[in-house]
């Protein structure tokens, strides 16, 4: 599985802990940055992982900013791209099964690094269910279609 890495300045140590965390496991990564903790704008790394998931480059994104919020609202402009923001293992869960949410967003300010690897080794490894949930899925296509002509 490939794998898009990204955060601003309040998600860059975190960010840092995903990708060793990661590369540990032998996932490939790639770091689209923040590559300092100097202060920059979270929505151009949103745009850089969410591009290259939307264009399947890449198979998931992970995004971290001081909350998570700025971060995944910006990703969740991209067409294509069904970015979650999680706190909690069951809806790093729930979110791949129900939305097969392929970006994942973490607030590098909110939780700690243990519960955050915890977090992505549970979306990482949570296949999405389909069935009932998929006509959810293309109702929300529809959504990006109607608003992106
Ligand atoms: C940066 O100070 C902070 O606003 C950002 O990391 C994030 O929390 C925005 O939602």
């Amino acid at each position: 599985m490939r794998i898009a890495l990204g955060s601003d300045h309040g998600g860059y140590e975190m960010k840092e802990a995903i990708k060793t965390h990661l590369e540990s496991k032998g996932f490939d990564i790639k770091d689209f940055g923040t590559k300092t903790t100097d202060s920059c704008d979270y929505p151009e790394f949103a745009v850089a992982v969410g591009e290259e998931v939307a264009k399947g480059t890449y198979d998931r994104g992970i995004l971290v900013c001081g909350t998570g919020v700025g971060i995944s609202i910006a990703a969740n402009k991209i067409p294509g791209v069904r970015c979650a923001l999680v706190g909690d293992c069951f809806t790093a869960a729930a979110t791949r099964q129900h939305n097969d949410s392929n970006v994942l967003a973490l607030g590098g300010r909110v939780i700690g690094v243990g519960l955050a690897l915890q977090i992505v080794d549970t979306w990482l490894g949570t296949e999405y269910e389909g069935g009932r949930h998929q006509r959810r899925i293309d109702l929300i296509t529809d959504i990006e279609k109607k608003y992106n002509k």
